[in-house]
């Protein structure tokens, strides 16, 4: 059923909100350095994706993604940095449902504290006739050796039917089903094309649930595209459905259209969580910080109207609006800019401010630049400053996405 239209609780006077003991935990996997870094152009060296690993460290997901070890002796090189440096998420390495993959992904993955290996596998008729070239039966079998083999180096295995949202309903029971009795332990749904719609993806969940009991043993995982414009609908529709761990990535960078955005998914599910009756366990104060660095060293700007991360996203404009919030926050606003670490200042910036200033407000928001980068962005704020009163955190950002990103 629908809940009352009315507010939830969010008490502007609380800074942290009090977590209900009984509603569920989601899992949040981020897959920003190894989804997210298939977007051409978006690659990222060791030293790059070690710094995005930390920032996800003190996010505080539960797992990272760090990479597809088998794709390139780089990209092996950094994801055995990840998991050799970065401690409390569990750390995934990505392989396809063959030895060799999952030789490497463990090569990959093998120091970290909690280390975890991602075997994936087409379950669709569409992609194993036209890309594996094979029948159901041998596709399964071949499932359940991947498993198995992984769970000789790893306890923890996840094992992802890919394009499961076109497949065969009772195929994809059967195949979860059997890689569960292999000894995976996190069983991933991906909407590998961003096929689905929500209410069938939550019917997909709910109906998996259903048919498949011994998902009650293992975590139960949701990835999904966004070639429709619907990855955090889904996702947030599958979660309503018996989800419990959501794969996503920050900016909602991706193939194609993208995955599902990090950001979006954990404040709905934070700014509604009595609607989902779930929480996640992440700093949330952390979030604008690793979008900023997520988009200036992928150099992928953030679109202005962008949810929650936005430069516009926590801009009043217009006179009615800008009267409601003087009076009263809760009148335009749902969220709190400082709950995603858009923090409000009493430092104001103007076309005065020193260097100093500047400089102060550049590292809280994230950014350490180079002694020429500064200079440019000094220069660029001096012209906008000019322009324009004040200059808000929002505008400083996007004056450094256009100088770091400008070649
Ligand atoms: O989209 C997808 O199906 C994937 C899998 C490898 C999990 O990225
Ligand atoms: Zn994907």
């Amino acid at each position: 059923p629908l809940s009352t239209p009315v507010q939830e609780s969010l008490n502007w006077n609380t800074p942290q909100r009090k977590e209900s003991t009984m509603s569920r935990k989601i899992h949040i996997f981020d897959t920003t350095l190894r989804d997210g870094e298939q977007v051409p152009g978006a690659k990222l060296n060791r030293r790059q994706k070690l710094e995005i690993a930390e920032q996800l460290a003190r996010l505080g997901v539960d797992v990272i993604e760090a990479g597809f070890p088998c794709s390139s002796p780089e990209d092996l090189k950094a994801v055995q940095t990840v998991a050799e440096q970065v401690k409390g998420p569990v750390i995934a390495g990505l392989a396809r449902a063959v030895q060799q993959d999952i030789d490497i992904a463990w090569e990959a993955v093998k120091k970290a504290e909690r280390p975890r290996i991602h075997v994936f596998l087409g379950s669709s008729d569409i992609h194993l006739q036209k890309k594996l070239r094979r029948d159901r039966e041998s596709a399964l079998h071949q499932a359940v050796e991947a498993v198995k083999y992984a769970k000789k180096y790893c306890e923890d295995v996840e094992y992802s039917t890919e394009d499961a949202s076109r497949s065969d309903f009772d195929y994809l029971c059967r195949v979860i089903e059997a890689c569960i009795q292999a000894g995976a332990t996190v069983i991933n749904v991906p909407d590998t094309v961003g096929y689905a719609l929500p209410e069938q993806y939550g019917e997909l969940i709910r109906n998996l649930r259903e048919k498949v009991p011994a998902l009650d043993k293992v975590i139960l995982s949701v990835h999904c595209h966004n070639d429709l414009g619907l990855a955090v609908a889904n996702s947030l529709a599958a979660v309503r459905n018996g989800a419990e761990q959501v794969e996503c990535t920050i900016n909602g960078v991706g193939e194609r259209a993208g995955n599902a955005s990090l950001e979006e998914i954990v404040m709905a599910i934070r700014t509604r969580e009595s609607f989902f009756d779930a929480h996640t366990t992440l700093n949330t104060k952390e979030i604008y910080r690793t979008s900023r660095m997520v988009s200036r060293l992928m150099n992928i700007p953030v679109q202005p109207n962008k949810a929650i991360v936005g430069s516009n996203a926590f801009a009043h404009s217009s006179g009615i609006h800008q009267d409601g919030i003087l009076k009263d926050r809760s009148t335009y606003e749902i969220i709190r800019p400082e709950d995603v670490g858009i923090k409000a200042h009493s430092l104001v910036l103007t076309a005065r401010s020193g260097r100093a200033a500047l400089r102060h407000r550049l590292e809280e928001l994230g950014y350490e630049l180079t002694d020429e980068q500064f200079q440019k962005v000094h220069k660029r704020f001096l012209n906008v400053a000019d322009r324009k009163k004040e200059i808000s955190s929002q505008d400083l950002a996007t004056i450094v996405e256009i100088e770091l990103t400008k070649v």
